[in-house]
């Protein structure tokens, strides 16, 4: 297959590292009332080893879209480091950015609108192999049906266009597009929220299945905590733009640490060992992010709050295989 990367050093690097990760937007408050910084990502720190999936969750503003197109390198970060197979991509100049770029691909959650309605999957499918001027144009074609194969398409669906396909179909050839350039990281944002339920399981499915063949690693956002523990090795929870609990998933699940991913589970109805662990925890609306709390920005919805947690910022540090940035943690 053309348009694989160059073979790796054997280095042990994780394939991506973040540390303090941080992406700030300056807003507009209105007319005369200056502009305020919106703190999306603010100091996240993780690693994600070749070929296993990291899931990202956390309601909706907390950061997750923030953090993947910090790492596609849509956007570049404010402040903190993120590496990829060991090379600095937060600081990287646009010829580094050319270099790295293939390696990471990303799935939208809606296929509807990420797919150029006017182009066929032909076209679709090897518009990335253009872009970055892999192959010929016989090449690029042999490519299209190799990854066709692999993600379940037929080859007489080259020449159609996407309104011709199912919502599942479509995000099957969103996934082959992603795969066409030979990524070592998918970053996949809820590429299965927008689907129909039916379909949910089989795009999930071939998700895994690619994971098992390419060795790809995926950095997954998901709302839905079922499909979290079916797909992850490990988990990220992150709250108004921070990391508060990370771990195996295993860990997370079984005895989550902090109280808001204890909240997080016991509103996943079928788990039902983390829903009488908490279910007193208040419901009330997330804080801004452009509202300074200080201390824990939890703390204003937290069950367990004290005195200590208006003043204090916990630190994320190490309880077991799980790292939990709370006070209270080890209670
Ligand atoms: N370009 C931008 N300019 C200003 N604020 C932004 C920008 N992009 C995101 N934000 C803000 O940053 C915060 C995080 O947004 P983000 O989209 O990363 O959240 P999310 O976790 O992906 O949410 P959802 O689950 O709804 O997709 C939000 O408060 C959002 O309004
Ligand atoms: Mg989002």
């Amino acid at each position: 297959m053309i348009g694989a990367s160059p073979p790796l050093s054997p280095t042990k690097a994780p394939l991506l590292e973040a540390r303090e990760l941080t992406r700030h937007y300056r807003v507009s408050r209105g007319f005369l009332r200056g502009t305020a910084v919106v703190r999306a990502l603010d100091g996240v720190s993780f690693t994600l080893e070749h070929g296993k999936t990291l899931a990202v969750v956390g309601e909706s503003g907390c950061g997750k879209s923030t953090l993947a197109r910090q790492v596609t390198m849509i956007e570049t970060p404010t402040a903190g480091v993120l590496r990829l197979n060991g090379a600095d991509v937060a600081h990287a100049d646009r010829t580094a950015r050319r270099r790295l770029r293939p390696q990471v691909q990303m799935v939208f959650q809606n296929p509807y609108a990420s797919l150029n309605p006017r182009r066929t999957v032909g076209a679709l499918l090897e518009e990335p192999l253009v872009i970055h001027r892999r192959g010929s144009a016989a090449e690029r074609r042999e490519q299209a049906f190799a990854i066709m194969d692999k993600v379940g398409l037929r080859h007489e669906h080259y020449g159609r266009y996407p309104h011709m396909f199912s919502g599942g179909q479509r995000q099957r050839i969103a996934v082959a597009r992603a795969l066409m350039l030979s990524p070592s990281l998918v970053v996949a944002d809820e590429p299965i929220s927008a689907l129909d339920v039916s379909i949910q399981a089989q795009v999930l499915n071939l998700l895994l299945d690619l994971q098992r063949d390419l060795s790809i690693a995926y950095l997954f956002i998901a709302h839905n905590l079922q499909v979290v523990r079916h797909i992850a090795d490990a988990v990220l929870v992150m709250y108004l733009g921070k990391a508060v609990e990370q771990g195996p998933k295993d860990a997370i699940f079984a005895r989550p640490l902090h109280p808001y991913t204890q909240t997080l589970l016991a509103s996943t109805p079928s788990l039902t060992r983390a829903r009488r662990v908490r279910r007193d925890v208040a419901v009330a609306e997330p804080a801004s992010p452009l509202t300074l709390i200080s201390g824990c920005a939890f703390r204003t919805r937290c069950p367990r709050a004290i005195e200590r947690c208006s003043v204090e910022t916990p630190a994320p540090r190490a309880i077991g295989n799980i790292t939990v940035a709370c006070h209270r943690a080890d209670e």
